[in-house]
């Protein structure tokens, strides 16, 4: 129940305040500002978007990206930084937005989008970092502790099990608790209890029918109770129906403003008896202590000019370890920029390249490096230049020719094919993943005009790859790099960085093995995740389907060797570290992603294959050596049961390598853990009482004499298979037919679950 502390320092503020003054601070003053009560001193607070980028407008306001923004760097947007596994790279950018939010007026900028991968088709995917939640969350974690060391907040979201573009404002999202607290919530957990935002977004759809805005098992339980969240929450805009109901479950602030018509409904909840003004004092008391904080921490930070070309070097630096090199047949690269005839760059989005996504995050970028320009600077060898397609998709076959005959007489080529940004946006889904036939067309004429052919990709989410762009002898997926992406991308082809990415979603073969492919998106305002718990290589490891690149993937320019694998538990407790050595082989420097895999090798649910449970960025000199430590506590070993967290006693394999099918070391261990008994009850069957640590106990030895006279010799199956799966109320009741003395089988199942649930206490399995 929300109550007014004597030691909160706004109370005194609170409490000269009319209903109608805290009310006016619960939604927007302006399209992107918060109230302002200038009697009180206190200040209107600025919000913008957004994740990689301040998009700060001046002029008219939108949340779509119609409008023009104050110039400012457009780092790689996280379907690239997600790429990078590089926490310590994304606290920097973080930083560098914090800055560049200061220098703009900007208080809180809205991000970073931590939300889950669920489906490739999903048209907001170059915002979000991974279909794995620790990788989300550890970057996520690290922008926000990035950015609110700058005093500016930031507001993670879309908060939560926002997945989808088709119908994002309206539908449901039915997904089981387990799939939540194990896929789709632990992103935003980590984010919240390490990063410690200022403030948190909750998404426009529905959660098992509830808006996220009005969700208080979400806002008030999850968020708060569980994982000690004490920032405010903000909405998505335009994302609050009711505001009364929305308050009532811990929202804080609607944005935008409603023109009074929210103002209104909350006060006429307060003045009916419906809605308690503590709770209206709650959220105001939120607000007044995040800004003030915010601002407390920005007195603190130095304030100097922002210098715009050192973030766009950062955003080259981060756009370098993102950069997927998914093939390199032959050692084709990286290419020597002396030696060697002609290189024709061919592709429309050489000269004119997509960088960044639509919708709400498009920031207007202080400059671009386009590929082209970057790629003749750095090289001494001739480079021609031909279109080859036009972006708008129409075909032109001039252009097409005109390539081709530029792809014959060069040395090498370097084709550059992705999608364009009418395929992929914030507003809707894709329908498919193919790159366009016009493309795939020019690719299979101009890989067979010249063999020597470099693909390089950018879109914001995976596309399948046709055979002969699959075959073609260098791959690299550079996704969408931010402004400075052309010229991050020169550095990698001409070896001057190693591509430091590796996949951050599995590239699968075709759309119709996707986890989610027979439910998205959902119909009749109800999309149902019915894969549950198995997303992205959760799905591709456990079903066994051979995938075009696994998740984890991605391809150096440089050797690593994996050895040593050491793996010390606490008796007692779930505890573990993990040590093993890498070691850099080859006779370059370079960039590798230790990754670690923990496998459950016998539970009492199902279980994904394997689960990504740490992972380490290593930079290795030629020939250097680092031993990685990763500690893993229980949550590595958890899954969510009916008794919350549950871990079971026994052996789990931790896998070691460099990607989610490389699992080059592996060694058991054996966690001698308490085991928390789930709850019998009434339907509990034999199997359920016989797993249980109390309950197996006191069924024990209950069924035995039903064996005599040898009817299981007969079937020669034995009798707990036989009867295992009946409930235990059934058992008991033919057990009582048979036995008039005792009392009914109803009071012996009511004595019997009694008896096992209240020593909820645990024993070793
Ligand atoms: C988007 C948010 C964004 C907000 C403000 C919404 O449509 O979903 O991500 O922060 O607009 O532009």
């Amino acid at each position: 129940m929300p109550h007014r502390q004597e030691g909160n320092p706004v109370h005194h503020l609170i409490a000269e305040m009319t209903l109608e003054e805290k009310v006016s601070l619960l939604s927007g003053g302006e399209f992107w500002s918060t109230e302002a009560i200038d009697r009180l001193g206190i200040p209107s607070m600025v919000l913008t978007d957004g994740p990689h980028g301040v998009r700060r407008q001046q002029g008219a306001a939108d949340h779509v990206g119609v409008h023009e923004s104050e110039p400012a760097t457009a780092f790689p947007p996280a379907a690239a930084s997600g790429s990078s596994w590089d926490p310590a790279l994304l606290a920097e950018m973080g930083q560098a937005l914090g800055k560049e939010s200061l220098a703009l007026d900007v208080d809180v900028l809205l991000g970073p989008g931590v939300n889950i991968k669920r489906s490739p088709l999903g048209g907001r995917s170059f915002e979000y970092f991974s279909e794995d939640p620790l990788l989300s969350g550890v970057l996520g974690a690290a922008w926000v502790r990035g950015i609110e060391k700058t005093g500016v907040g930031a507001s993670v979201k879309h908060f939560a099990a926002n997945n989808q573009e088709t119908d994002r404002m309206t539908v449901s999202a039915d997904v089981d608790e387990r799939s939540l607290r194990e896929i789709y919530l632990p992103a935003f957990e980590r984010t919240v209890v390490e990063g410690r935002p200022s403030t948190v977004m909750c998404s426009y759809n529905k959660i098992n029918g509830v808006y996220a805005s009005q969700n208080s098992w979400l806002l008030s339980k999850v968020l708060r109770e569980d994982w000690g969240f004490t920032g405010y929450v903000v909405s998505d805009w335009g994302a609050v129906v009711d505001p009364a109901a929305a308050v009532a479950a811990g929202l804080d602030l609607e944005m935008p403003p409603t023109g009074g018509r929210s103002e209104n409904a909350i006060i006429a909840a307060v003045q009916e008896g419906r809605l308690d003004e503590a709770l209206i004092d709650q959220a105001v008391s939120r607000i007044l202590l995040t800004h003030d904080e915010l601002l407390r921490r920005r007195g603190e930070a130095t304030e100097a000019p922002v210098n715009f070309d050192a973030h766009h070097t950062l955003a080259r630096r981060i756009a370098v370890e993102s950069t997927v090199l998914l093939r390199n047949e032959g050692g084709l690269l990286p290419l020597d920029p002396e030696t060697g005839a002609t290189i024709a760059v061919i592709g429309e989005f050489a000269r004119t390249p997509r960088f960044q996504g639509a919708g709400s995050s498009f920031v207007n970028p202080t400059r671009v490096d386009t590929a082209l320009d970057s790629i003749t600077a750095r090289t001494s060898r001739p480079v021609t230049f031909s279109a080859g397609f036009r972006l708008d998709g129409e075909i032109d076959l001039d252009l097409r020719e005109e390539a081709v005959a530029a792809a014959h007489s060069a040395e090498i080529v370097v084709l550059f094919l992705g999608l364009p940004p009418s395929e992929e946006s914030e507003g809707f889904d894709r329908t498919h993943l193919d790159i366009s036939p016009v493309q795939q067309d020019l690719a299979h004429a101009v890989i067979n005009a010249n063999p020597r052919t470099i693909v390089v990709l950018s879109n914001g989410a995976v596309v399948t790859l046709p055979p002969k762009i699959a075959a073609a002898p260098g791959l690299i997926e550079a996704w969408l790099g931010g402004q400075a992406s052309g010229s991050a991308l020169t550095e990698v082809l001409f070896g001057d960085s190693e591509p430091g990415g590796r996949l951050a979603e599995t590239i699968p073969l075709s759309l119709k093995h996707t986890p989610a492919y027979a439910n998205w998106p959902g119909s009749n305002g109800n999309v149902l995740y019915g894969e549950r718990i198995y997303v992205g290589y959760r799905w591709y490891d456990t079903t066994d389907r051979t995938v075009a690149y696994p998740f984890g993937f991605g391809l150096s320019y440089t050797t690593f060797e994996y050895s040593d694998l050491e793996v010390q538990n606490t008796p007692g407790e779930a505890q573990t570290v993990v040590s093993f050595t890498v070691k850099n082989t080859g006779n370059r420097a370079g960039a590798e992603v230790a990754q670690l895999y923990v496998h459950d090798v016998e539970a009492s649910v199902d279980r994904p294959l394997r689960e990504l449970k740490g992972f380490e960025k290593l930079h290795l000199e030629a020939g250097e050596e680092r031993r990685v430590i990763i500690e893993l506590d229980s949550r590595a070993f958890a899954f969510w049961g009916p008794a919350g967290w549950t871990v079971e006693a026994g052996d789990f394999d931790i896998q070691v390598g460099s990607h989610s099918r490389d699992t080059r070391l592996t060694a058991s261990v054996t966690l001698d853990v308490p085991t928390v008994a789930n709850p019998l009850n009434e339907d509990s069957t034999l199997h359920d009482w016989m797993a249980h640590p109390v309950g197996s106990h006191l069924v024990n030895g209950m069924f035995d004499g039903w064996a005599e006279g040898g009817s299981t010799e007969v079937t020669g199956i034995d009798l707990f298979k036989l009867i295992g799966g009946m409930p235990l109320r059934t058992l008991l009741s033919f057990n009582s037919q048979a036995d008039e003395n005792k009392y009914s089988a109803t009071e012996a199942l009511e004595r019997l679950l009694n008896e096992a649930n209240n020593h909820r206490e645990v024993a070793s399995r």
